[in-house]
């Protein structure tokens, strides 16, 4: 009955959808108006994920459990990036005020070590970190998801996960966005035969009406809806994920399975403008560095200065360059280096810091260092969901990049995630997104790697009222910076906060890149002239992020998939009589 109610909206909007990525590609600042609801509102990078959410919420469940059917729903229809071979991050805030958020970032191995990707000439091995057995991390989704789900959801493991089970197993019809994407790494898929048995048809590659079904994939789902995490991290799927790792040269090992735990950690809070800021944590630099840069921020009118006008965008450079420069030297994994959080996100720290910012100059990268502080004892996607009573959920889940390290576990189904690139492999060494990092990243048995996720969810006179992040690697903390700008500072909407362009500077490499429509030739002179001389502009190809998110405003819940990419946002009614 499920299977057959999702077939036939996925035919509808299969269509719908090749229409929006060819809007996307060109110019998406219009393509979309942000879904309204009064009953809840769930926003993916994936439509099937989207309806499996809002089914959940139509059900009676809360957005917990709309969260946790929403992940396994991204490990089925949207494989870039959604997992049981990854990590994520949740942020989430119930209705009566408790926030809390789940660290299921992947960890090192047991056997791993410092400089398990150099050679013997201390050089770094280049793709071994990312193209490897070796680039995988310990999986943490599904420790997260369960743990999510036993602790604040409502519904039964079967409940939340009988929609992806029958997704992967009945099967889905493929749109342009998944049929193009498979087709596009097909060279890489084809050097591993798991990989290519699930991702290519035949000797072909998949075309879009095919029907993709991923038995093993449905039967490792299975096996979690019966034996809970024991179902993934022992028994048969962890025999399969060992048995690829001694196939592969890899690491992990049936204790490094056994062992893993997620953890409940205390978000990172802040306030700007008179909202509150709710962020995650280390194991991720996204919570910090967000509320560190709106703290710097906070003392300069963006509003006066207008949306888009070059004194705002460099100012917001500014700060950028140096929370950036902090990032590469204080952040890492809390349980194994002292980060000094307190004072990195105190509104005095962020004054010191920006009190050398010249609102006529650009800065230069290689005067900036991190900041000194004195050491206390340091193809992701993004999901936002809220529910009727306010129950708010925000998620990012990566693989690292997209679809990981391309290594399907055999018999298993699922890829497995080359998130060891995210240590520091080498110091001052950049990984895949050009970050740098230092003995607070380095690479040690055990430990999670720094990640730049920002889950978020925003609060005005203690109820949330936008849920938001992205994608993007080292781009995520500014692109869910920028939404929040654009709706507090801006005063936007949520379908234009969402799908303005954007800019990102990381502090190294000493560049901006800049979306098009981001900048327009007289803003571009005028910071060219403050001495921003690298404005690097991204063309169509490539975009920052994509925010799915959610907002409360006084018509409702909207929400909103952003139009850069594929994905939909599906509201709920309230149930008459509530
Ligand atoms: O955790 C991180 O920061 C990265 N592994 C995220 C990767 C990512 O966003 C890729 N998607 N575009």
């Amino acid at each position: 009955m499920y299977y057959r109610a999702i077939f036939c909206i996925r035919l509808a909007t299969a269509a719908l959808l090749n229409l929006t990525v060819v809007i996307s590609s060109t110019a998406w600042a219009k393509a979309r108006e942000a879904e309204l609801a009064d009953g809840g509102m769930v926003a993916t990078r994936s439509s099937w994920a989207s309806q499996i959410g809002a089914d959940i919420l139509s059900q009676g469940g809360n957005a917990v459990d709309a969260a946790v059917a929403v992940g396994f729903g991204l490990a089925v229809s949207y494989p870039s990036a959604g997992n049981l071979g990854g990590g994520g991050f949740m942020v989430i805030r119930l209705a009566d005020g408790t926030v809390i958020t789940n660290d299921h970032r992947e960890k090192a191995p047991g056997n791993a070590t410092k400089d398990m990707f150099l050679d013997e000439n201390g050089d770094v091995v280049k793709g071994l970190s990312t193209r490897s057995h070796l680039a995988a991390g310990v999986p943490g989704s599904v420790a997260g998801l369960l743990d999510v789900l036993e602790k604040y959801g409502t519904m039964t493991r079967a409940q939340v996960m009988q929609p992806a089970i029958e997704l992967a197993s009945n099967g889905i019809v493929l749109d342009r966005d998944l049929a193009e994407s498979f087709a596009r790494r097909k060279r890489e898929f084809a050097k591993y035969p798991a990989s290519a048995a699930v991702f290519t048809k035949g000797s072909g590659s998949y075309q879009i009406g095919d029907l993709w079904r991923q038995p093993d994939l449905a039967a490792s789902l299975e096996r979690i809806k019966e034996r809970g995490k024991a179902g993934f991290y022992q028994g048969e799927t962890a025999d399969l994920l060992v048995a690829e790792m001694q196939r592969g040269g890899g690491l992990i090992s049936h204790e490094d399975l056994r062992s893993y735990e997620s953890v409940w950690r205390e978000p990172i809070r802040g306030t700007y403008r008179g909202h509150e800021i709710v962020s995650m944590p280390p194991p991720s630099s996204g919570g910090v560095l967000l509320v560190q840069m709106l703290n710097m921020l906070e003392a300069h009118d963006l509003a006066a200065m207008g949306y888009g006008s070059a004194q705002a965008i460099h100012t917001i450079i500014e700060a950028e360059r140096r929370a950036y420069a902090d990032r590469a030297q204080h952040l890492g994994d809390v349980d194994f280096y002292p980060v000094p959080i307190t004072q990195l996100t105190d509104k005095e720290y962020a004054k010191a810091r920006f009190a050398n910012f010249d609102p006529t100059k650009a800065g230069r990268s290689e005067d900036i260092e991190a900041g000194r502080v004195p050491v206390e004892s340091m193809e992701t996607t993004h999901a936002s969901v809220i529910d009727a009573k306010g129950n708010a959920v925000a998620y990012t889940t990566t693989l690292n990049l997209s679809y990981g390290s391309k290594i399907v576990v055999a018999g298993a189904g699922f890829l497995l995630n080359n998130e060891m690139d995210d240590f520091s492999v080498k110091e001052n060494v950049a990984n895949y997104y050009g970050v740098i990092g230092r003995e607070a990243n380095r690479i040690e048995a055990g430990k999670r790697m720094l990640s730049s996720m920002t889950p978020t969810i925003v609060l005005k006179e203690g109820a949330p009222i936008l849920v938001t992040g992205s994608p993007g690697g080292s781009t995520i903390i500014t692109t869910t910076m920028q939404v929040i700008l654009n709706v507090i500072d801006h005063q936007m909407s949520l379908s234009d906060a969402v799908s303005s362009p954007r800019f990102h500077h990381q502090w190294l490499p000493d560049r901006v890149l800049v979306e098009p429509f981001a900048l327009s030739p007289d803003t571009r002179a005028v910071l060219e002239g403050m001495g921003h001389a690298q404005l690097l502009d991204l063309g169509t190809r490539f975009s920052l992020g994509d925010a799915n998110s959610v907002m409360r405003t006084e018509r409702g819940y909207e929400g909103m998939a952003d139009p850069r990419n594929a994905g939909s946002a599906v509201g709920v009614a309230k149930p008459s009589g509530e």
